[in-house]
């Protein structure tokens, strides 16, 4: 028998490993092959902070089947990891998306429970650390990423010993009382805590896990850190941190983008092409139940109703991006806020304009720049979200210091953005007060707010978010199982 020498590897300082890599894999019905910017927030800030790090990035192409060859863009060098069609369905959209999603996102919808899912979720992290250990130099820093990958951190510690292992949640942690309801908690918590620091969005988010661990599992917790004992109750005691560094984006490139004599030109074709109305009212978001679509409709045809607002002078704007499309949950979604679409429109909308203008698709960053620098008020009204990227979108691109943040209270954002006409969406009757009260707010007052955003945003941008992370991780405490030797090979 022949012994193939095993292909060189090239390795990496510093690994990213996140469920999706930061472009999708698409392929056309002519059997065209295409990669697209990936969704979601996640890849928005981190792909403003690898390029020029020489880095690696461990994820799904985000189809179903064979994973494509490694290759590099924007410089970095992506490794997709290979889902089968029935990991599609039971790692990514059941236990992630059905499971551990609503309850992070205080059951707004409610989850479902599968061992079978669990089984695949498990699998499927093991597959992530071991190809994050394939690609990690020795002593590499290795960032994990998100609610997918919870088990990761622990896993790749087994696998390589000598690595310095980040993670960071992108979305909320639950409070004790719904995390509880996991049959995983105990091995979920474990997974987390083979990672040598814990970022979280919120200071409330790092509390709640740190009451996770003192009242599930029963491990001590002293201010931000909590200790365990990796090898074994007879083992040396480890200490991790698990503390907030809310995430942000590129400012200064949004900024840029913005002042372009061309997206300047498309905000004003924007505004035109919608009838040039007095008050443009803007949503943008991934379809998803948390962002409170529905909420802000309600709110919005209650106010047509009222005689408070009226087209043509007055228009909104909702660009929903497809998510989670084989998801029971976003199905419904869908078909509910269409359905609403089509109602406002049936009975509001005079000839020749819409009370409200849909559109179910992604663009480039260059369009959603205008759309945010044509849009008069911006509705950001999650029900829960990690963060909500859009809402610091919104006013770095504001650099005519026009416009107006109506802000839902439960998002990441709302710790940050004081000066947004802060509501709680769930308060259709104030939900429509503070939208009213931003559409009418003078001039000399959305502008003082606009700047104060503006400069809460730009002296928090994304690259001290990054640097700020990696400082935390660099300067946690060694781990007893880092003994100056490198691990098992994967
Ligand atoms: P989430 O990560 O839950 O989707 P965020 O608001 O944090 O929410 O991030 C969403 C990101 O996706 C932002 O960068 C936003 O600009 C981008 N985005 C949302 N909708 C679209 C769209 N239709 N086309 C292109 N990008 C979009
Ligand atoms: C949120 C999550 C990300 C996820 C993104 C898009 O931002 O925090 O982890 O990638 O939504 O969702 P999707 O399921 O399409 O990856």
């Amino acid at each position: 028998m022949t012994v193939l020498a095993r292909p060189r590897v090239r390795t990496f300082d510093l690994v990213v490993v996140a469920n999706r890599l930061p472009v999708d894999r698409v392929v056309d019905p002519d059997g065209t092959e295409q990669w697209r910017t990936s969704p979601g927030g996640l890849v928005t800030a981190m792909e403003s902070v690898m390029p020029g790090r020489d880095g690696a990035w461990v994820g799904w192409a985000g189809e179903a089947g064979e994973a494509p060859e490694p290759f590099v863009e924007n410089d970095m060098y992506l490794q997709p990891v290979a889902l089968s069609a029935e990991e599609v369905e039971q790692y990514y959209e059941g236990f992630s998306n059905e499971t551990l999603w609503p309850i992070y996102h205080d059951v707004i919808v409610s989850a479902t429970f599968h061992r079978f899912w669990w089984n695949a979720y498990r699998a499927v992290n093991q597959r992530f650390a071991e190809a994050a250990a394939r690609v990690a130099a020795p002593g590499a820093t290795v960032w994990v990423h998100d609610y997918q990958l919870q088990l990761v951190p622990a896993m790749l510690r087994e696998l390589r010993p000598d690595v310095r292992i980040g993670w960071f949640n992108h979305i909320p942690f639950p409070p004790v009382e719904l995390f509880a309801q996991l049959p995983w908690r105990q091995s979920l918590v474990e997974g987390l805590l083979g990672a040598d620091f814990l970022g979280f969005q919120r200071t409330a988010d790092a509390e709640n896990f740190l009451r996770a661990c003192r009242r599930l599992v029963g491990l001590p917790t002293k201010g931000d850190t909590v200790t365990h004992h990796p090898h074994g109750d007879d083992g040396e005691a480890h200490t991790v941190r698990a503390s907030a560094i809310p995430i942000s984006i590129d400012f200064n490139g949004l900024d840029e983008l913005a002042r372009t004599p061309e997206v300047k030109a498309r905000a004003a074709e924007i505004r035109s092409s919608l009838g040039d109305p007095e008050i443009l009212m803007l949503g943008v978001d991934r379809l998803d139940y948390t962002k409170g679509i529905r909420h802000r409709l309600k709110a919005y045809e209650e106010l047509l109703r009222d005689g408070e607002v009226a087209p043509p002078e007055t228009a909104l704007l909702q660009v929903a991006t497809p998510s989670r499309e084989r998801v029971a949950a976003y199905r419904n979604l869908r078909t509910q806020v269409e359905g609403t679409v089509g109602r406002i429109n049936g009975e509001h909308s005079p000839i020749g304009a819409q009370a409200v203008q849909y559109l179910h698709h992604s663009y480039p960053r260059s369009e959603m720049a205008a759309l945010f620098l044509a849009a008069d008020v911006m509705l950001v009204t999650p029900l829960r979200d990690g963060m909500n990227l859009v809402a610091k979108e919104y006013v770095s691109c504001r650099h005519d210091l026009g416009g107006a943040l109506v802000l839902s209270e439960f998002t990441g954002a709302a710790r940050e953005l004081h000066q947004a006409f802060v509501c709680n969406p769930h308060d259709i009757e104030g939900l429509k007060q503070t939208i009213m009260r931003a559409v009418r707010a003078p001039e000399a007052d959305r502008r003082r707010r606009m700047r104060a955003l503006r400069k809460r945003v730009a002296d928090h941008d994304v690259q001290r978010w990054a640097q700020r992370y990696l400082e935390a991780l660099a300067s946690a405490p060694e781990r007893p199982e880092r003994q100056g030797r490198h691990g098992k090979s994967a």
